[in-house]
């Protein structure tokens, strides 16, 4: 079933020159891509997206991570949309993801972690709320996608 899931480049990913390589490896997929923008995130917005870890130790240090360079902020859509990218990102951990996925091929450092994806269809709606107006989220036609779904 079509889903559509949030991603987010965290600045390492834009410091390091990762932006194209990343989302080439999504559209590679099959994945359509239905929102994009670059933006810096105010501390307002980075709190609310983080919202559920406040208390722990690490919220504040991902909060001023996040905050400390531009995102690219991401909507993609297409079959089991939000297990798939969290496959293709690899576990949270760096040092506990396979090697050939995202944060496995990229990363080292869980707080350096190149990439946020919803885990659920319920937080993906919440997140793409969070980062796009509903005009910023495009539905059309692409070609091969009726083989794909
Ligand atoms: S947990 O362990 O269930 O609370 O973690 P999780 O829901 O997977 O996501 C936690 C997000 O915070 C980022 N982060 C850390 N998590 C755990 N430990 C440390 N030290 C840490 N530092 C940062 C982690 O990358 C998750 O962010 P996202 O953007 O969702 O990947």
């Amino acid at each position: 079933m079509s889903e559509r899931t949030f991603l987010l480049l965290k600045p390492d990913a834009i410091q390091r020159g990762l932006i194209g390589e990343i989302i080439s490896r999504f559209e590679k997929k099959g994945l359509k891509l239905a929102g994009l923008k670059l933006l810096s995130v105010s501390r307002e917005l980075a709190e609310e997206h983080y919202a559920e870890h406040k208390g722990k130790g690490f919220f504040e240090p991902t909060v001023s991570y996040i905050m400390s360079a531009p995102v690219v902020a991401m909507v993609w859509e297409g079959p089991e949309a939000v297990a798939l990218c969290r496959t293709m990102m690899g576990a949270t951990n760096p040092k506990n993801a396979d090697p050939g996925s995202i944060r496995g091929s990229y990363a080292v450092d869980i707080s350096r972690n190149i990439i946020h994806g919803s885990d659920s269809v319920e937080s993906a709606v919440r997140e793409i709320a969070l980062y796009f107006k509903s005009e910023e989220i495009l539905d059309y036609a692409k070609a091969g996608e009726e083989w794909l779904s």
